[in-house]
Order: structure tokens, then sequence, then C-alpha cells
């Protein structure tokens, strides 16, 4: 892998505009943001052109969810003091450098994406035969590299479109890094590391291009990353030279797996929107009460005297997300012996989920009152992603032969 990207410490990650959050989304992606903000730089917006693929017939939705996303995100805690929160159609330059970007990313790459057959297989209904649906995780990776993001916390389903995200920029680097004079321009910056340094260097990358020794190639980018008397441009350069190609201009990012969470769903299932089971992040209590008073239990547990099982049961997996262990174990006892009743056994949950719930609704509640408090988040984050955004694009450009005007 070539580094700049894996050591630096910009998040990305992006959420389709398809609906009101709920508590899958919650337990398995903004937990692990609202950890990933106090460490890296974290950008996180809201993909609505790629919301546009499969929603392309109707896209009401987008617009409405667009606003909802952001402030569940803000009322689950991400703060844009920290991250950057910004929508993707308001960057332009994403779309841009996935035109760049399309020029050169051979057919067969998106076709072997695992998830552009499963989709249209899932998604029946909709026509998917389409070249942005074909496109979307080329975009994906224009979204990624022009921030230059190194990590980008995804879910497996989503790992494959990083890796192709890597292919991509090696592709390009190998492209256009290769600029004129390229070698002279390495060899130069290394005499700028000064002659310890530069000794240390040229013996590193020996070891490395010689004897493929990656120790030699981690401690020679632990060296450079030490440098404080080049250029960046002489740095990215010295990445390149390290493994033979030319400059590194659009880093590899790295997949970040959150650590594993499947929030169950009411019926059992993974808690998804299309599998109707979801609990929303500003459903109200009563709603919650009811959802889960009506969840099905185990099915051999007809009367209230039948015995049952917790593995059988649907209700047993959200006590294994909620439940301390005292209360797992009454669950436990209690549901075999039949001591206590189903509805018994649901209300430390609906307790809980209340509990945890509450401060998010309300919170969700006072920007549903003060929407200009969220159009200028979205305005300063959207601002500040262009700039960045804009950056990487003149580099593009300029290196792609189009900086003439
Ligand atoms: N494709 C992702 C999804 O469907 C959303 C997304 C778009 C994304 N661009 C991204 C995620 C860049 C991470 C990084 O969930
Ligand atoms: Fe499920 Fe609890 Fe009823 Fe047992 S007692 S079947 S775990 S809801």
């Amino acid at each position: 892998m070539n580094k700049i990207a894996a050591e630096n410490n910009t998040v990305l990650s992006g959420m389709r505009p398809t609906g009101q959050l709920h508590l899958g989304h919650y337990h398995g992606v903004l937990k692990n943001w609202l950890n990933l903000q106090h460490e890296f730089k974290c950008f996180f917006f809201v993909a609505d052109w790629h919301a546009l693929t499969t929603h392309y017939e109707d896209p009401s939705i987008i617009s409405k969810s667009s606003w909802d996303v952001v402030i569940d995100w803000l009322a689950a805690g991400i703060n844009p003091n920290e991250a950057t929160i910004f929508f993707q159609s308001r960057v332009p330059e994403h779309a841009e450098l996935h035109l760049l970007l399309s020029m050169m990313t051979p057919l067969g790459w998106l076709e072997r994406v695992p998830s552009y057959k499963d989709m249209q297989e899932k998604l029946r209904e909709k026509d998917l035969d389409t070249y942005g649906f074909l496109g979307y995780p080329l975009l994906q990776s224009a979204d990624i590299l022009i921030y230059k993001a190194g990590q980008i916390p995804v879910g497996e389903d989503q790992v494959a479109h990083v890796e192709l995200t890597r292919e991509v920029a090696r592709r390009f680097n190998f492209l256009y890094g290769r600029e004129p004079g390229f070698e002279e321009k390495a060899e130069e910056a290394i005499k700028k590391m000064g002659k310890k340094n530069a000794k240390n260097y040229n013996n590193l990358r020996k070891k490395f291009q010689e004897e493929g020794d990656h120790e030699a190639l981690e401690v020679a980018r632990e060296l450079l990353k030490s440098q404080q008397n080049i250029t960046i441009a002489d740095q990215e350069r010295l990445y390149g030279y390290l493994e033979g190609g030319g400059r590194v201009i659009l880093p590899e990012p790295q997949s970040l797996l959150a650590p594993t969470s499947k929030m169950p769903g009411i019926d059992g299932q993974k808690m998804s929107k299309s599998y109707n089971n979801t609990i929303a992040l500003r459903e109200d209590p009563e709603s919650v009460e009811k959802k889960i008073r009506t969840m099905p239990t185990d099915t051999n547990r007809v009367r209230r005297t039948d015995p049952g099982d917790p593995a059988k049961c649907p209700v047993w997996q959200l006590h294994e997300v909620y439940s301390d262990d005292s209360t797992k174990e009454w669950v436990q006892n209690g549901c075999k012996s039949a001591g206590i009743g189903c509805i018994d056994c649901k209300m430390p949950v609906v307790e809980a989920i209340n509990k945890e719930l509450e401060p998010i609704r309300e919170r969700a509640n006072e920007y549903l009152e003060t929407p200009d408090i969220i159009k200028n988040v979205v305005a300063e984050g959207c601002e500040s992603a262009r700039d960045i955004a804009k950056d990487t694009l003149e580099e593009v450009r300029g290196v792609m032969g189009l900086s003439y005007r």
C-alpha cells in the first residue's frame, strides 16, 4: 500500500438520505463516528447523489431526508465543531473527479464489484440497468479521494468499494504521477533531507526494492513522515520513489471496520428500512412500547405457562444489546421456567430503549425548531469541504494536462 493516506488522519464517510435514521444506524455507524470525531479530522456527508442512483424515479424522499439525516446526526451527538458535515451535491467537485477517474477505470472493475449484481437482484422492482448505478462505486472513490482521506469507516458490504478506490488511486498515480524528470526530482529531494537521512533513505529503499523487505519500507515511511525540511510535493515524490512508482497524488485509503454490532430489528432480522422492522431515533415512547409489546417471541411459548427458550426469541437479542448480566439471568431463568411472562420480559427493553432515545429525541426537537442552525451547519460544512476539494481537483487537472485556461 502506498502511504500518506494510512498515516493521515482524515476520516470520511457518507450516508444515503433515504429516510429517518433508526437504531440500526445508531448502533452500527453513529456510535462509531462519535468516537472517531475526537480522534480524527472527520468529514461526514449526506450522499444525496448516491441515493439518486436507486431513487431516480421518485427523488422526493431525498430532499426531505437529507435534512432529517443531518438533524439525526447532530441529535445523536455529532459535533459540527469537530466534524465537517455537508451535502455531496453541494460540492460539485466530486462529480468532476468522478468524470476524470471514469476515463481510466476499466469497466470490468465496476462490473465485478459484488454489490452491483447483489443489489440489482435485491431491488428487482427497480430498473438498475443504468450508467449511474454501475458507476456509483467510482463516485464513492471520488468522494474519498477528493479529500485524500485515509480512514474510511464502513460496514462489511462496503469494503469492496474501498478496495476499488485503492486500485483506482494506484492506477491514477501510476499514470499521472510520472511527471517529467520524476527521478531527478526525487533524487534532489533526497539530498534536501540532509546527509544522514539521505543515506538512510537510500539504504532502506534498496532493501525494499531489491530484497522485498517490508519492514524497511515501513521504516522508510516513518523516516519520511518525520521530515520537516522538505515540501509536501517532495514528500509525495519520495513516498512514490520508495516503491518505484511515480508521485503519490491520490493516496490509497483503508477501511476502518466498525466493531461489529448488528442491531436486531423488532423481528429478529437485522434492523433495516427494507425489512420494515425499525425503531426510529425520533420514535416517541408510546410507539416504542407498542412496537416492543407486539414483537413476536419464541413461537413455542403459546401460553403463559409454557416454558420458552430465549435462543429462539428475537426479544432476547435485544436484551443482549441493552441488558446487564443480572437482567439477562432473570430472562434466562424466567423464560425457561415460565416464571415470567413475555410482557414482563419486554419491559426492561422498552425502558432501556426509551432511556437511550430520550436525549436524542429532545435534541432533535430543538433542532427542528431552529432550522436556521441546521442550514448554517450545512452551509459552513459545504464551504470548508469545497475548499479542500478544489485544491485536490486543481492538482488532478494539472497532472492530467487540463490546467490550461
Ligand atoms: N455507498 C455508501 C452507502 O451506500 C455511502 C457512501 C457514499 C460512502 N460515499 C461514501 C461511504 C464514501 C463511505 C465513503 O452506504
Ligand atoms: Fe422471549 Fe422473553 Fe418471552 Fe422468553 S420470556 S419467549 S425471552 S419474550
